[in-house]
């Protein structure tokens, strides 16, 4: 037999990674109360499960699929069909007020804001360029940044009692361009996730302003991941700055004397609709038509599938139903929260104050504590935490695979419906032999 022919040169410099310490759950199906009760509680995805009948209902209406549904992404966009292609434009003009109305010509959409942010960071960054972001991060992050680009994800480290979404940290951000470039790898791409994965808050208006301007100084792109700008919610638990959402695209970046070509923004319906599988994304830069032009045609091998732009215009379209999911899933976000938040009050866990997103970052030391022997190191405790939750069939993710400087925090997913919720959170009380919260205190 003739030798095994070999890989690129690029591919081999990843399959000689060093593996990272993960952790993953066991293979097998997540519960479901119908399908697979026995299931482990995976609340480590962002995935929202709270009005997903309600979605569902809607999907299942009776359809008309058109021929043209059946054909090429080029063939349905030539139609006078709904597509997402013109509705998701005006998602966004309907609910972020940009300064200058979204349109097809402004935007690119494609299956999904991972795959969108891929395409962008290799228009933006050469392979070995510096992506800069502050920690803790959203880790797939990594993914998108390295592949296809090769280029490299760069950490601003700020100190454990630093709040990473304050203008404390900029200083952190402008040390580490300067330091990053003293090492041969040059920040190309600064970007900033808004309202904020891991850490659930809105991003104050000044704090992102500080950023354009460091991008203006440092002559960088500014990416704004705004993908949960509309799930935000009100509670009993808020953080003691709690902004309002806003997006990047409404600010006057021309009044603040930065370059608006510098900044692009990533956004879509599927976080706020609970249908991540659906993959919509959408990159908005209105003042940047060369880098949205030389995009689009990169999404004809992988574009939105006919399927889901069917189901999902339809939605989409149907601005009275939009109107009322988004007003009733932040209120659903809201009390997803405090059951949580409550549970973890009464618990004595500290945790990061939230008012946007699915999840919420908790520190499960004094949990951790009762359960860890006193030779344990910061890994071996996380590892006995998740061992033992496994055990009582739920998972939950650290953040230290996030650059958490904490080394005893999770990312709790809180979207899943109630009852599953509180089956979670009574089997996370076992895994640590804990008392049981009263759930109707909470
Ligand atoms: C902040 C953020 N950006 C992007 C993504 C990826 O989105 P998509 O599933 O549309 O690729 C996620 C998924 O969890 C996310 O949390």
């Amino acid at each position: 037999m003739s030798r095994q022919p070999s890989l690129s040169q690029r591919a081999n410099k990843r399959l000689n990674l060093p593996p990272l310490h993960t952790y993953v759950p066991p293979l097998q199906p997540f519960y479901d109360s119908e399908l697979y009760p026995d299931g482990i509680i995976n609340l480590s995805t962002a995935e929202n499960s709270l009005l997903s009948g309600r979605l569902i209902e809607h999907l299942s209406r009776p359809i008309t699929i058109r021929p043209q549904h059946l054909k090429y992404r080029h063939t349905l966009l030539l139609t006078t069909l709904p597509t997402v292609e013109e509705l998701l434009p005006q998602y966004i003009n309907d609910h972020f007020n940009p300064l200058v109305p979204v349109n097809r010509k402004n935007s690119v959409a494609g299956p999904g804001i991972g795959a969108v942010l891929a395409q962008l960071i290799w228009a933006l960054a050469d392979e070995g360029a510096g992506v800069l972001l502050t920690a803790p991060f959203y880790d797939d992050y990594v993914r998108d940044i390295v592949h296809p680009t090769m280029a490299t994800v760069v950490l601003a480290r700020p100190p454990a009692d630093i709040n990473p979404l304050s203008k404390d940290v900029l200083s952190h951000l402008e040390t580490k361009i300067l330091e990053s470039a003293d090492q041969g790898v040059k920040i190309t791409v600064l970007l900033l996730c808004n309202p904020h994965n891991p850490l659930a808050q809105v991003v104050p208006q000044d704090v992102l302003e500080g950023y354009a301007l460091l991008a203006e100084k440092h002559n960088l792109h500014l990416v704004v991941d705004e993908v949960f700008g509309l799930s935000t919610f009100d509670s009993a638990y808020p953080p003691a700055v709690n902004a309002k959402f806003k997006s990047i695209l409404s600010y006057d970046l021309h009044a603040l004397g930065v370059n608006p070509s510098r900044v692009h923004v990533l956004a879509g319906p599927t976080k706020d609709f609970g249908a991540s599988g659906f993959k919509l994304g959408l990159l908005v830069s209105p003042s940047n038509l060369p880098l949205i032009n030389l995009l689009r045609p990169l999404f004809n091998a992988t574009p939105i599938s006919a399927a889901t732009d069917l189901l999902f215009a339809r939605v989409l379209a149907d601005k009275p139903f939009v109107a009322q999911f988004l007003v009733d899933n932040s209120a659903a976000l809201g009390a997803a929260y405090e059951l949580v938040a409550g549970w973890m009050t009464f618990h004595g866990l500290p945790f990061v104050r939230a008012n946007a997103g699915v999840y919420v970052v908790v520190d499960l030391a004094p949990f951790i504590a009762r359960i860890a022997d006193a030779s344990d190191g910061d890994t071996a405790k996380l590892d006995r935490a998740v061992v033992a939750m496994l055990a009582e069939k739920v998972f939950l993710k650290p953040t230290t695979l996030m650059a958490d400087p904490i080394p005893t925090r999770f990312r709790f997913v809180f979207t899943q419906a109630r009852p599953t919720m509180e089956l979670a959170l009574r089997r996370i009380e076992r895994a640590f032999g804990a008392p049981l919260a009263p759930f109707s205190d909470v």
